[in-house]
């Protein structure tokens, strides 16, 4: 691949600690792409912005405020990936205006959430359409999209496929259902089909997934398209 938008999640870079070795794993990979030119990476928020998120559930704060302290979580989380890339403005850009600028004259761009009311999937997604780029990596915490969460057991069945239409109607079933995870929320979904960006959706804390997709154009984890 030449250009790409990468969504990772919030997971991958930090569960109860910073995952350092995962970290600098990642940036050696991606600095080390001979056919990369263009990558935008934008980084979740993890058990960081669910720490802090949750209590103040609890205690009746409203999602506007809450999806606002998720969003400096992510701004954290991407910190940890820009300070160590060489080729990339170190600043987090707070709008996808903004990303376009820093990342004008350099190969990488970093960000973690824009406004309240999407997740950095929508974020992603965005960055990839504006910036026209038509390959789309989703990093997360399982090896593809299931037919159910595959952590709660019991015959889900991986993808290796999807149409937009499909993954929509997958992504919309889940949101359904109370705490569970979605692979990628609806809006980043319904942006992607209306640009035609090709989704692969990767586990995202193996380095080696990253070389064999965007390097070796292996097949890997679920490509919807
Ligand atoms: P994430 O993008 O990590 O949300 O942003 P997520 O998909 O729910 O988390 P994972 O992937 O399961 O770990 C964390 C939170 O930050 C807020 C939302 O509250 C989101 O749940 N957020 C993020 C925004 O409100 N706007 C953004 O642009 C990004």
């Amino acid at each position: 691949m030449e250009k790409v938008v990468i969504s990772l999640g919030g997971s991958v870079v930090s569960s109860n600690a910073v995952n350092i070795d995962f970290i600098k794993a990642f940036v050696k990979a991606i600095e080390g792409m001979p056919s990369l030119s263009k990558c935008g990476i934008v980084v979740g928020g993890g058990s960081l912005a669910r720490g802090y998120i949750e209590p103040l559930r609890s205690e009746g704060i409203n999602n506007y405020f809450l999806d606002r302290i998720g969003i400096k979580a992510t701004r954290l989380n991407a910190e940890l990936i820009v300070n160590l890339l060489k080729d990339v403005e170190n600043v987090i850009p707070e709008s996808i205006d903004e990303a376009l600028s820093a990342w004008k004259n350099r190969k990488f761009v970093v960000m973690g959430g824009t406004i309240p009311g999407h997740t950095t999937d929508t974020v992603a997604m965005l960055l990839a359409e504006a910036s026209g780029i038509g390959e789309f990596i989703n990093g997360t915490s399982v090896d593809g999209v299931y037919s159910k969460d595959p952590r709660a057991g019991g015959g889900s069945k991986k993808f290796e496929n999807l149409t937009y239409s499909e993954a929509l109607s997958l992504s919309i079933e889940s949101y359904k259902n109370a705490g569970s995870n979605v692979f990628m929320d609806p809006v980043s979904l319904l942006i992607a089909r209306r640009a035609n960006i090709n989704i692969h959706v990767i586990k995202g804390d193996l380095p080696e997934n990253y070389i064999n997709i965007m390097e070796m154009n292996k097949k890997i984890g679920t490509l919807i398209s």
